[in-house]
């Protein structure tokens, strides 16, 4: 059973908060027992909060991000989730060199034809990336009430 996940991107300041507040107000919205996370593979915005125009983009579909906080990806996550899902191919090879299993939140979409979720912050697609984040936590979602 899987009571917690934690979602992994480079920053912790676009994509993963984004799933993190996505995934954590559909899991409330069916009233599902599980924990919801993220971090970064990178340590770069420790403490800060999620990026302006992902906010943005996030509160005009009716999520707000505005209490988390940056964290970077610890060795201990990988016993503190149950799972663990990367944004991209680089978060998951650097979640393996840290010897944490995980794998590509995109698997829970494959009907959307992405094998990684693009990341706003160079591609200042930022609805583009809520949308296809709302399509994979849909996904996960329909998995998780399987289980
Ligand atoms: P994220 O995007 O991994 O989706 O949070 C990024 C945010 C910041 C930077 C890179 C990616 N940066 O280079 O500061």
């Amino acid at each position: 059973m899987i009571h917690s996940i934690l979602f992994v991107c480079l920053g912790n300041i676009c994509r993963s908060p984004t799933a993190e507040a996505v995934t954590r107000t559909k899991v409330r919205s069916l009233g599902l027992d599980v924990q919801i996370d993220s971090a970064g593979t990178a340590g770069w915005h420790i403490g800060t909060p999620p990026y302006g125009p992902m906010q943005d983009a996030a509160r005009a579909r009716g999520y707000d991000m505005s209490d988390l906080r940056a964290r970077e990806v610890v060795p201990t996550d990988a016993q503190r989730f149950d799972l663990i899902l990367a944004m991209d191919e680089e978060n998951l090879c650097d979640l393996q060199g840290l010897g944490i299993p995980a794998r590509l939140f995109t698997d829970y979409a494959p009907h959307m034809g992405a094998s990684f979720v693009p990341d706003p912050y160079y591609t200042r697609d930022f609805d583009g990336a809520l949308c296809l984040i709302e399509v994979c936590a849909d996904g996960l979602l329909a998995d998780l009430q399987t289980q």
